[in-house]
């Protein structure tokens, strides 16, 4: 499969998935609290998703995954599965990833919650590698390179002393969850794929306080640090623009509004 140029009108429903899944990650923050399971998370992420949206949750049952969302806590780099004997405590940081289907487009996003009072190692930890995403964001535009969008994703993590993962990726996406291309987050300026209008993409770094390298847990889908250090991860869904780009997954929070 090639990279697929969308539409004005995939553009519209891929807005709408994209609104849904920001919606999601919206709404389940006042829940992030001491006490509360990853499980009761998943199951009102779910219920909203289904019974609210009359959309899918796009992780359920993808690749045998079992759960809606992904929680991934402190050392968990990504696709942590929610669990009710996984209880937040005080201190803690966790990742909620969302990825919802509406009308056969998907919008996949995920944002960082601090459990209680954290660390200010950790709280940092956050808002470098949201920083990571955002810078990132606002270079895409048509003719840029994906090697540009890795180059400054990497260097603003590593200027802070931290690391980026290299074992997963941003994606294409649209009618599929994983598309090509892959979006790296590290890399060199002016190679890879030339950015073209009405791409659409995630960019989805995970940073992490000391190494890079990750593991695979037990259960087959929790991916851990390997030295045991705090990771953080901040994503987004994208379309590139005219002139530059629009965030499909942005919340209300953010500073994204259309370009
Ligand atoms: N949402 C993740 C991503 O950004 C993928 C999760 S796959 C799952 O690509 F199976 F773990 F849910
Ligand atoms: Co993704
Ligand atoms: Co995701």
């Amino acid at each position: 499969m090639s990279i697929q140029l969308r539409s004005a009108d995939d553009i519209a429903k891929m807005r709408v998935a994209g609104r849904l899944a920001a919606e999601v990650l919206e709404l389940i923050g006042q829940y992030v609290v001491p006490g509360v399971s990853t499980d009761e998370l998943d199951k009102i992420c779910h219920d909203h998703i289904v019974d609210v949206q009359k959309a899918i949750p796009a992780c359920l049952g993808y690749r045998g995954f079992p759960k809606s969302v992904c929680t991934s806590v402190n050392q968990v780099v990504c696709h942590g599965i929610p669990s009710e004997k996984k209880i937040l405590k005080n201190g803690d940081i966790i990742n909620i990833d969302v990825t919802v289907i509406k009308d056969g487009w998907y919008g996949d996003t995920s944002k960082m919650y601090t459990v209680g009072d954290v660390a200010p190692h950790a709280q940092r930890l956050i808002d470098i590698s949201q920083e990571c995403l955002y810078k990132a964001i606002d270079m895409v535009k048509p003719g840029i390179c994906l090697g540009d969008i890795g180059h400054v994703i990497q260097t603003h993590a590593e200027a802070n002393y931290y690391s980026v993962v290299r074992d997963y990726c941003g994606h294409g996406i649209g009618m599929e969850f994983h598309e090509e291309p892959q979006v790296l987050h590290y890399g060199k300026p002016d190679t890879g794929l030339v950015l073209e209008e009405g791409m659409t993409f995630t960019i989805e770094p995970m940073v992490n306080a000391g190494k890079y390298s990750t593991k695979i847990k037990s259960d087959g889908w929790t991916v851990e640090t390997r030295d045991g250090r705090l990771s953080s991860q901040w994503e987004h869904t994208m379309v590139v623009t005219s002139n530059g780009v629009e965030v499909l997954t942005a919340r209300n929070e953010e500073p994204y509004k259309k370009k």
